[in-house]
């Protein structure tokens, strides 16, 4: 085997095959995660967690981080702006054994998470920053789970944040940290800049740094590699309705060169799959699972030639039979239609304006409001 990498070590798990699953609300729950790790080695990370519902058990928060027994290890992402109910959230997950390895969410750009202070803005509070991240190590520590932090390069081009929120993530004892190579302000806009994480991964000799933004296919994970020196890559919006680009990720991290050009069928046969698993996670609610599986149709079927009206009548699926008599009516010997299935897929879009706590930039410090806000202000979100 020629191994492009050596396995990445995340405190004690050692994943073989250099390659996470980047966690994403709405989509990295169990069903998908499963279809994922079915193809290849990595880590899968399930969607964020806001730290004050998970101590408060919502059940919402208990489905999320739910796993189920072959899902080892159990990656969490938690997303906090307060060090208190983070120790909290981290100490009820390691002493009840709900997780093998936390995240941190410092890189949502979602107005709702940053105008608390949240998400990506939170970096630039250096010292809350340091705070959160150090409480999370020692909490976690208890019980030899480690913790990374994932983050993006800043604010805005003026507000970089990454190297130095690197170096405290580093020193109050992350196991890793992942860079997504954009600011805030450029959401899912433009190209992610792996000069970042180059530089980040210059910045750290004695951590593990992962590359995040772009990867859409195993060819683009190796050139990140080759561009950056980074120890892993973390996958995101690249494997939507592509959970068999982790085999493909599997292969070129060995030094091999096959890679999954599905037929129709076998399309078909993962959406469906992936529909019939939603449905226990949603705990027997059909409805739900379907209303959730429609969002992949478009990522399912990107490049393929199945009609428009079709398309319109499966983005209103409300039972697993319709689901799956409408599927039916596919010809499923239709081949891999080639690079029109690849390339990018999900969300993009133009720059947008961060929306910050009042004064948030004036300082790197918190000021009295401010803090006062940060006490009060874990949201209910989903993340980005
Ligand atoms: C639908 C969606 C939901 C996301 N949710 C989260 C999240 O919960 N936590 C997080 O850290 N990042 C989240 N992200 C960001 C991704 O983890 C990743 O950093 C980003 O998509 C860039 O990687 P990519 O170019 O491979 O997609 C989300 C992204 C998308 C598209």
């Amino acid at each position: 085997m020629n191994a492009v990498l050596p396995p990445l070590q995340i405190g004690p798990i050692t994943v073989d095959t250099p390659v996470v699953l980047a966690p994403m609300a709405g989509i990295t729950n169990t069903a998908f995660r499963r279809l994922c790790r079915e193809h290849g080695g990595g880590l899968y990370v399930n969607e964020m967690v806001t730290a004050r519902a998970l101590v408060e058990r919502r059940p919402e928060s208990l489905r999320i981080i739910k796993h189920e027994p072959d899902e080892v290890p159990r990656s969490v992402q938690l997303y906090s702006v307060d060090p208190v109910t983070t120790g909290q959230a981290v100490r009820m997950m390691v002493e009840e054994d709900r997780a093998d390895h936390i995240d941190l969410n410092f890189g949502c750009p979602v107005p709702k998470v940053t105008r608390k202070g949240g998400g990506s803005a939170l970096p630039w509070k250096i010292r809350l920053f340091e705070s959160i991240v150090s409480t999370a190590v020692r909490e976690a520590s208890k019980g030899g789970v480690p913790v990374t932090v994932k983050m993006r390069k800043g604010i805005d081009e003026d507000h970089l944040t990454f190297t130095e929120a690197g170096r405290v993530a580093r020193d109050a004892g992350v196991a890793a940290v992942a860079l997504h190579g954009r600011t805030a302000r450029q959401h899912y806009s433009g190209t992610a800049d792996w000069d970042a994480v180059a530089e980040l991964r210059e910045a750290l000799p004695d951590l593990p740094v992962l590359g995040n933004g772009d990867i859409w296919s195993a060819e683009d994970a190796l050139e990140m590699v080759r561009r950056t020196g980074v120890d892993g890559v973390v996958v995101g919006r690249g494997c939507q309705g592509r959970p068999w680009l982790f085999g493909d990720l599997q292969a070129a991290f060995e030094g091999r060169d096959e890679r999954h050009r599905p037929d129709l069928a076998m399309v078909v046969e993962t959406l469906l799959r992936h529909a019939r698993m939603l449905i226990p996670y949603f705990d027997g609610d059909e409805l739900k699972a379907m209303q959730d599986i429609r969002k992949h149709v478009s990522w399912y079927f990107k490049g393929y030639p199945v009609g428009s009206q079709l398309r319109t009548q499966l983005v209103t699926v409300e039972t697993l039979a319709q689901l799956q008599e409408l599927l039916g009516r596919l010809d499923h010997s239709i081949d891999y239609p080639g690079a029109d299935a690849e390339g990018p897929r999900g969300r993009a879009g133009s720059p947008k304006k961060v929306h910050l706590p009042e004064d948030w930039l004036v300082s790197r410090e918190l000021d009295e409001d401010q803090r006062e806000m940060i006490a009060a202000a874990e949201v209910d979100t989903s993340g980005g």
